[in-house]
């Protein structure tokens, strides 16, 4: 990503970039600002450093791309896989004020995930940075020689050191903070709260107001590799190259996957606790009585039986109209657990390690075990998945039995990312042979679309679904090159039917022209062509993938409701999440 001598290069251009801002911070109109469009503070300072930040590293990186926040405009589409993103001044206004914790930061884009972060203070002449998967900080020089490696502490719920945005509060955090009663807060401006957390002296850093790319980007790169993490609501690491580079709600924390439920959750639910776990009780007692509950995962909502049920997991069939040849995925709590059920591979245990808790599905030889047995449906294999969700991994743990679960729809038709979507597939909540006791309302899907599955039982991944974890990002982390079964490949998957995730109206993928009483299925700016077409769904007008990930089955549902002659689909680029979203509209638009 970043070699040693451009990370020397790296740190001479950030000294002279906090030369430069010290030398605004000192001068007599270190107060005076402009406004920008947003409202925000702008100072002679931010523009300068911008400049120069900029074309400093246009020397050091002649390829890449680069956007500053004094720079970017909304048309900024992230479609190169690189792309770095860098914040001037961070803390505008404590610089404004005369405070000296204001910051510049550097980070490097690969895949949608921050790979490398260096934050300067100016005043300090600190600088920490992320380098060979560790953390570093350097004080009172830019010799790399002068580094010292730091690291997280560790997490204790009874012990929490929270640092919070000088700021940027609400009544919700103010309210959640109180549940998960810290031993002690402090207010800091700017991205040195990464830093705090990232040499052990804080535990968690919760955030509800929305934040920019460039904020958070360096600081999280450093906390990362000092051994923390950022997750969203969904329980996902914070990802980049977003279609507006915003960020929603976020948890910084000291340790890398230590996500407790329970506590670090930011949600409305968890104004009241109580509720909360009435709620998840009541679940649990449902799925005890072998009746079935939807609840949100990170990729769509799932319709969940208790794993040990067989009244349950028949239910799950009937409920859903699903061919018994169709086998569901164990959604366990841990790879420890899902190690009770499966023959782990080497393959299994290092994408397990990478990519759990998260948006992966992993195909094993079963163990013989009475549990596994019932669980495949005597079938020799398992499909199993550690989801993100905090509130699917809290349902999991609290039954303690394994769930599976198909995504929360009729068969062959579209996922839910929604518990509305829940309710409409599902009019009516019970019926002779089963019942759904329970939709689990926790918002929207954050990733839109299902698990990658990925057949691991041999040295080599193969792909059997595509999902948010890419071919690339399993070869970028990896080293190995997946497999990519054609599509039809019966045997391996024996659901994969080639007709699935479809509407009712016909679906046309791969369309130029208008087709007179259609809907337009939009990526991108729609072409002169389609002008006709009263009745559209973009979605994204900037072809972000990530978002069009995200609505693709919003789209598809709401269009499918205007009883239109087809539902024409623009051409979406075959690259990244793009095959898994092609794949997903290929099967829509099949006939059988
Ligand atoms: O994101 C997801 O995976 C969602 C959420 C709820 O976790 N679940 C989901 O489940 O999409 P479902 O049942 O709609 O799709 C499961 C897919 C099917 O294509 C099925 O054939 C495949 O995974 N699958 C499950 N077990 C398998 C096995 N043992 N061998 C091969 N393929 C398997
Ligand atoms: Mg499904």
């Amino acid at each position: 990503m970043v070699n040693k001598s451009q990370l020397n290069l790296l740190l001479e251009l950030a000294k002279e970039c906090s030369e430069c801002a010290k030398k605004y911070f000192y001068s007599e109109n270190s107060n005076q600002f402009s406004l920008k469009e947003d409202n925000s503070p702008l100072t002679k300072a931010d523009l300068e450093v911008s400049k120069m930040a900029v074309n400093g590293l246009k020397k050091i990186f002649p390829n890449d791309t680069i956007v500053s926040e004094e720079t970017y405009s909304n048309k900024f589409k992230p479609l190169n896989k690189r792309f770095w993103l860098i914040d001037p001044i961070d803390g505008t206004k404590e610089f404004i004020n005369g405070n000296i914790n204001f910051t510049i930061n550097f980070a490097l884009i690969f895949l949608n995930k921050s790979m490398f972060g260096l934050i300067v203070q100016p005043c300090t002449d600190t600088v920490w940075y992320s380098f060979n998967n560790k953390s570093w900080k350097i004080e009172n020089s830019y010799n790399f020689l002068d580094s010292s490696e730091i690291k997280t502490s560790t997490f204790s719920p009874k012990n929490i050191k929270l640092i919070a945005s000088k700021n940027h509060s609400d009544s919700e955090l103010e309210h959640w903070i109180n549940i998960i009663e810290p031993k002690s807060k402090v207010n800091i401006g700017s991205s040195l709260k990464f830093c705090i957390i990232a040499e052990g002296k804080a535990d968690i850093y919760p955030r509800n107001n929305p934040t920019m790319e460039w904020d958070t980007a360096a600081g999280h790169s450093i906390l990362k590799c000092a051994g923390g993490n950022i997750f969203t609501k969904n329980g996902l690491e914070l990802h980049y190259g977003k279609f507006n580079l915003k960020n929603s709600a976020f948890i910084a924390i000291n340790q890398y996957k230590s996500f407790i439920p329970k506590t670090i959750f930011l949600g409305n639910d968890f104004f009241d606790l109580q509720l909360y776990n009435n709620k998840i009780n009541k679940a649990v007692n449902s799925l005890k009585d072998s009746k079935l509950v939807c609840f949100p995962t990170e990729t769509v909502y799932g319709l969940g039986a208790k794993g040990d049920s067989i009244k349950a997991i028949n239910s799950v069939y009937e409920a859903k109209k699903r061919p018994k040849n169709n086998p569901l995925i164990a959604h366990v709590q841990n790879a420890k657990k899902a190690k009770d059920l499966a023959e782990f591979t080497d393959l299994a245990n290092k994408l397990a390690a990478e990519f759990w808790p998260g948006p992966l599905t992993i195909v094993l030889q079963i163990k013989k075990k009475q549990l596994s047995n019932i669980l495949s449906q005597g079938r020799s294999t398992l499909g199993i998945r550690v989801p993100s969700h905090p509130v699917a991994l809290d349902l999991i743990e609290r039954l303690d039995v394994p769930i599976l679960a198909p995504s929360a729809n009729k068969s062959g038709g579209v996922s839910p990312t929604s518990a509305k979507h829940v309710l409409n597939d599902f009019k009516n909540l019970k019926n002779k042979s089963w019942e759904i006791s329970e939709i689990l309302d926790y918002g929207n899907c954050e990733i839109g679309i299902e698990s990658t599955v990925i057949d691991c039982r041999g040295d080599l991944p193969i792909i059997l679904r595509e999902g948010y974890i890419t071919s690339e990002l399993i070869e970028d982390k990896l080293k190995i090159k997946p497999i990519n079964l054609q599509k039809n490949n019966e045997l391996l998957s024996p659901g994969m039917l080639s007709k699935h995730y479809a509407p009712k109206t016909k679906v046309l993928i791969n369309q130029k022209d208008y087709i007179k009483g259609s809907g337009l299925l939009a990526f991108g700016v729609v072409p002169k062509n389609f002008s006709k077409a009263i009745n559209k769904f973009n979605l994204s007008p900037t072809e972000n993938f990530l978002q069009a990930a995200e609505l693709l089955y919003e789209g598809l549902r709401y269009l499918d409701s205007l009883n239109l002659k087809f539902i024409q689909v623009m051409p979406i680029k075959n690259v990244g999440l793009g095959t898994a979203i092609n794949d997903r509209l290929t099967r829509a638009s099949n006939n059988e």
